[in-house]
């Protein structure tokens, strides 16, 4: 497959939203990860993500949307999902609902519900108006690579396997969405920690939401893959501890140290260590390193929850 990869404008985007009308695969920014799209009500093309991916085909996809109204067409909505969509869409949050009939099984791993996400990113936004129908949309990365945060990182994995790619630069955020089940308005379910911190949710609707248990955890089939790791070895340093003496090794963290690192980051910030991680995994990764060692983000709030999920995961340790 010839994969055409273009900067934005009107052209490339209604050429975009032609290739997913008639069945075919874009890569596209988010404000999160980049994304690869394909028309969600269409299961012969949501078939070819899975392909693309090489993605287990029972792991559900979120449906990208452009409006209220769009996404009420795909789920029924309930008091929990109106507040939260009114105060965090456009956003990195992901609502997970009993789906209406004209989602296709394919797009939602053969569940009952689906994952519906409005995302605060122009080029996205566009595209999907410009589409017209919802956006079936996983990290456009191979799975269980880390997910892709620029252009080049999804070349690197795409070329070939996508009809186009929307070069929209680097994203914002840098993690994946908060991905929450909010079927049961009693009992708010945390999926997948990501962009939107925990605790605004928790404000908004005064109670805390649950993690699930083993028979939700069956209803979340992603949480049981391996996930965004580069094929160097991640280490995990808390600060507590002593600093791993590895030949040949890599850093990355919001704290400098003193060690012989063949490669270091340094990050300002925990926004920034979110918005670098999987670059720089790509990055250290490609000069060969005998591994990456990460810093253990502390603190409970804004993104350090799901940044420490992403870690978690590279690292093997869930
Ligand atoms: O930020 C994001 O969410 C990015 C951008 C592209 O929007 N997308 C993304 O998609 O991370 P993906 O496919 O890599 O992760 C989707 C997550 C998976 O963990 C999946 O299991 C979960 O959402 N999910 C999707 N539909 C679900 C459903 N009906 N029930 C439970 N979990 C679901
Ligand atoms: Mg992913």
């Amino acid at each position: 497959m010839i994969t055409i990869s273009t900067k934005i404008n009107p052209e490339s985007i209604s050429q975009a939203a032609k290739i997913i009308r008639e069945g075919g695969l874009v890569a596209f920014p988010t404000e999160t990860v980049y994304g690869l799209g394909a028309n969600a009500l269409d299961s012969e093309a949501v078939r070819k993500i899975y392909e693309a991916k090489g993605r287990p085909s029972d792991n559900p996809l979120i449906l990208h949307v452009s409006s209220f109204e769009q996404a009420s067409e795909l789920v029924y909505m309930n008091n929990v999902a109106e507040k939260l969509i009114a105060k965090f869409w456009p956003g990195p949050l992901t609502l997970v609902l009993p789906a209406k009939e004209i989602v296709p099984l394919s797009t939602r791993g053969g569940l009952e519900t689906a994952a519906i996400r409005m995302p605060d990113n122009p080029v996205a936004q566009a595209l999907i108006k410009a589409s017209g129908v919802p956006i079936a949309a996983p990290s456009a990365n191979i799975s269980g690579r880390p997910s892709p945060t620029d252009f080049e990182s999804v070349y690197n994995d795409m070329n070939g396997r996508v009809n186009m790619i929307l070069d929209g630069g680097k994203v914002d955020v840098g993690i994946e969405s908060t991905v929450i089940d909010v079927t049961n308005p009693e009992k708010i379910l945390m999926l997948r920690p990501g962009g939107m911190p925990r605790e605004l949710i928790e404000n908004v609707l005064d109670a805390k939401l649950y993690f699930p248990d083993e028979t939700s955890k069956k209803r979340s089939p992603g949480t049981r893959y391996k996930h965004y790791a580069p094929n160097i070895p991640v280490v995990i340093w808390r600060k507590s501890k002593n600093f791993p003496e590895i030949n040949n090794a890599a850093y990355m963290g919001v704290h400098d140290v003193d060690c012989n690192c063949a490669g270091k980051i340094i990050f300002p910030d925990i926004n920034s260590y979110a918005h670098g991680l999987f670059a720089g995994f790509r990055e250290f990764e490609a000069k060969n390193f005998a591994c990456i060692i990460v810093e253990w983000p502390e603190g409970d709030s804004g993104v350090s929850e799901g940044l420490r999920d992403r870690i978690s995961r590279a690292a093997g340790e869930k």
